[in-house]
């Protein structure tokens, strides 16, 4: 299979906002948007988008996972940016349209159907007068993926970086490209430098989360993850995996932290990354000031296995959903 996020279903689903009201959305062949050079997104970033995923059951059937969060998450982004924003109705209806549209292309299982819904403002207009674009074009495009790291579930390496921001302590819960594209530097160079797979962002030595998912600790009974203030991404892979932890008996603490008090729990703790594309990713080590600390023994561990099987059960139809989170 490609890399994530490099292959592409064969239809995608667009609707324009444009006089004040919203097109239908249309089912078209996926292909190139031609722009005006003039136009607001290419200038001020005036985009946001969701990733989600539809899963093929054993029996066929296809589903989506929570799918509704999804959407209020991209009605509040697109609120942040000044945007036209989409109702639940249109953005539902362009969701099921994009999966209807390629269900033979949805793969099986472990492999799942990534979905990126997204708006951009498309006024013509490089006056950046106060006001956000008039004008936005919705699309939903789709891509077959399978595990987000390359070389499959094996214990991450993240760096450490404490002098950068990913965003700004209001900005970082919208889904705007701007915050991923602020992460990239210092995401290459730790590749570069480290060999490692991925950032932890501890602006001022506290610690938030990646440049592409949430950062979460097991530490004894105790799972232990950046609070919700508005400086990270409200992660709704987060939020499902704190509510199937609590019910399987852990202490969920939504605090703020800091970088020392992470290294003094490492030996004792397992971490991983949690989003849509990541899933639940186990870390192994982190790298800070140039010294690599490993989590535990450094391996994948068992408590992170049993979380992420609770998990994914539910989005593959193997376990009970007893939360109602599969549509
Ligand atoms: C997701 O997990 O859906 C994301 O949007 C992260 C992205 C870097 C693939």
């Amino acid at each position: 299979m490609a890399e994530f996020g490099q292959a592409f279903t064969t239809q995608m689903v667009v609707s324009n906002f444009q006089d004040n009201h919203w097109t239908a959305p249309e089912v078209k062949p996926i292909g190139p948007f031609s722009f005006h050079p003039g136009t607001h997104v290419l200038h001020y970033s005036s985009t946001c988008f969701e990733g989600l995923k539809a899963y093929r059951w054993t029996d066929g059937s296809i589903h989506l996972f929570r799918y509704q969060d999804n959407i209020r998450r991209l009605r509040n982004s697109a609120a942040a940016l000044c945007l036209p924003v989409p109702s639940d109705e249109l953005l539902e209806a362009s969701i099921f349209a994009a999966v209807k549209a390629v269900v033979s292309e949805i793969p099986d299982l472990p492999g799942a159907l990534y979905i990126r819904p997204t708006l951009i403002g498309t006024e013509l207009n490089i006056g950046a007068a106060g006001r956000g674009s008039k004008e936005a074009l919705l699309y939903v495009i789709t891509s077959p993926v399978g595990d987000y790291f390359a070389g499959g579930i094996r214990p991450l390496k993240l760096l450490i970086d404490d002098e950068n921001m990913r965003s700004t302590p209001k900005f970082g819960q919208v889904k705007t490209g701007g915050n991923y594209a602020a992460s990239l530097g210092s995401v290459t160079q730790a590749r570069a430098e480290f060999g490692a797979d991925q950032v932890l962002f501890c602006p001022g030595g506290q610690v938030q989360e990646t440049g592409a998912a949430n950062f979460i600790l097991l530490k004894g009974n105790e799972v232990i993850t950046k609070k919700l203030d508005g400086s990270i991404l409200p992660g709704i892979t987060r939020d499902s995996i704190l509510k199937l932890a609590a019910e399987q008996g852990y202490q969920i603490k939504e605090i703020d932290y800091t970088v020392d008090e992470l290294l003094a729990w490492l030996p004792e703790s397992e971490a991983f990354l949690s989003g849509t594309a990541a899933v639940l990713s186990p870390v192994g080590s982190l790298i800070y000031h140039g010294k690599e600390y490993l989590l535990g023994d450094g391996k994948i561990g068992e408590k992170s296995v049993q979380l992420k099987a609770k998990l994914t059960g539910i989005q593959t139809g193997k376990n009970n959903d007893t939360y109602r989170w599969t549509t």
